[in-house]
């Protein structure tokens, strides 16, 4: 499913190496076509090859490539203990503005390591960062090709089906809501369903690339790249009532704020409360202080960001950067300038709450552990090394790892607002419990018979 670049970008190697010395480091604010958007990656890679990766995640209903941007240490594998975090933009193709913002970022990132900025090289070590500049690339060339500077509100929306995408995933909160009420379970619904999702016909292409992607890395956090508004939105987007307008919290309610706010605080324009509404008619009411829960804004059943967070480990918040969906050449780089900071503090954001290995008493990793929190309804699971990050605002909690066949242990832990408190478990396997018992039965009896002269 994963496709390696290399070999498909050789031919564009020569012309990008010319690009990348031309502008020396520098970030051009332009807009990138499908081509130059390749070429752009290609560019980045080409610079700092040590720490970056080219890979797609599969093709849109047009054929276009989904190109992902990996930047890390050791770009390629997962490293047990470091956390994985994503940036998704242009899902809805008209809204222009977070792609280029996240080949901007690349540029940034790569630029800001090769100068030796210990912040950013820190950041580089200790995360495995995914950027996906589009989403929907057939949406995208569709709303540029329109001609002139004013863009058509909805056209480029979808992707070349017709679908909207981020109206087109499975709809988790039906089934979060029952269980609820009822009992079940409170995540990874989807879990042994992947059959189910390769076979629904109603899945576009680009959903069902996404939906695979984020079951098969363990992503921690993400943040999906919207335009029309400027506001840091967070789940839940779809309510309980299905009426249009209701907060619609989460369990992890607190987290999701304090992650929102962790982006609209360094975004003057975002956390401006005396910002006009992008148009008179907009309802702005559930804003406060650049971020809104998403059914306090509107209802959305089917979205991308309620689907991370009840199917996977990924907590995912949905970003709106401006106004304008496709606004003019001349803005982008105004834009990066008020999301650069944001962007990047963001993503510091996966370095909170508590992470740790699960493990048995032989040190071995114990996979698919559940990770659990008291007072809060949504449990974690352990990745392939035994290794979890649950992410948590500061406070007092009591933490539980348990798996089957083994002893849960409980751990009370204070977590700060960062960094990450480190907590290990390790489990005695009911195996290795009842070998115990009965050696000390054993050994109890060996002792009656002694003193009793059997
Ligand atoms: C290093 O990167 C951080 C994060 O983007 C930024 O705030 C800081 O200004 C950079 N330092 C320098 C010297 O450019
Ligand atoms: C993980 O554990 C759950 C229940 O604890 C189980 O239903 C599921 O099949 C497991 N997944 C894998 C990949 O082993
Ligand atoms: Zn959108």
């Amino acid at each position: 499913m994963k496709l390696f670049l290399s070999m498909v970008f050789l031919g564009v190697a020569a012309v990008s190496l010319a690009h990348a010395a031309g502008t020396d480091g520098e970030i051009s604010f332009e807009y990138h076509r499908y081509e130059e958007l390749r070429k752009a990656l290609v560019s980045v890679w080409l610079q700092c090859p040590t720490i970056t990766r080219i890979y797609t995640i599969g093709e849109s209903f047009e054929g276009r490539e989904m190109l992902v941007l990996e930047m890390t240490d050791n770009p390629g594998t997962h490293e047990p203990g470091e956390p994985e975090f994503k940036y998704i933009a242009n899902m809805h193709g008209n809204e222009a503005v977070g792609r280029e913002l996240l080949i901007y970022l690349a540029q940034y990132l790569c630029n800001q390591y090769q100068q030796g900025n210990e912040t950013i090289i820190d950041l580089v070590h200790n995360t495995r960062i995914h950027l996906m500049p589009s989403m929907n690339p057939d949406g995208f060339e569709k709303a540029a090709s329109q001609p002139g500077e004013i863009k058509d509100w909805f056209v480029g929306r979808s992707n070349a089906q017709g679908v909207d995408l981020n109206r087109n995933f499975p709809d988790l909160d039906r089934i979060i809501y029952v269980n609820e009420r009822e009992g079940g379970a409170n995540n990874h619904l989807l879990q042994n369903m992947k059959k189910a999702v390769d076979e629904n016909t109603k899945l576009a292409p680009e959903s069902k690339a996404v939906i695979h992607w984020i079951m098969d890395i363990p992503f921690v956090l993400s943040a999906n790249l919207h335009g029309g508004d400027v506001v840091a939105n967070y789940p839940y987007d779809e309510t309980r009532t299905g009426s249009t307008h209701e907060y619609s919290a989460s369990p992890d309610d607190v987290m999701f704020k304090s992650l929102a706010r962790a982006y609209s605080i360094y975004n003057p324009v975002m956390s401006d409360q005396h910002r006009a509404p992008c148009r008179k008619t907009d309802d702005d009411t559930s804003f406060k202080e650049g971020i809104t829960n998403g059914g306090a804004w509107y209802s959305v059943p089917g979205g991308m960001q309620d689907f991370n967070y009840l199917s996977s480990n990924c907590f995912e918040i949905t970003l709106e950067l401006s106004c304008d969906k496709f606004p003019s050449e001349d803005s982008l780089k105004l834009y990066w300038e008020q999301n650069r900071n944001s962007l990047v503090n963001y993503i510091e954001q996966v370095h909170r709450g508590v992470k740790g290995f699960v493990r048995d008493h032989q040190g071995n990793p114990i996979s698919n552990a559940t990770i659990s929190v008291e007072g809060i309804d949504h449990d974690l699971t352990t990745a392939k090394d035994g290794d979890y990050w649950r992410l948590l605002a500061p406070g007092n909690f009591k933490v539980a790892a348990s798996a089957p066949g083994y002893l849960t242990v409980i751990k009370k832990v204070a977590v700060a607002y960062s960094p990450a408190t480190r907590v290990d478990f390790e489990l005695e396997s009911l195996m290795e419990r009842k070998e115990e018992e009965r050696e000390e039965l054993m050994d109890w009896w060996k002792m009656m018979s002694e003193t009793l002269n059997f």
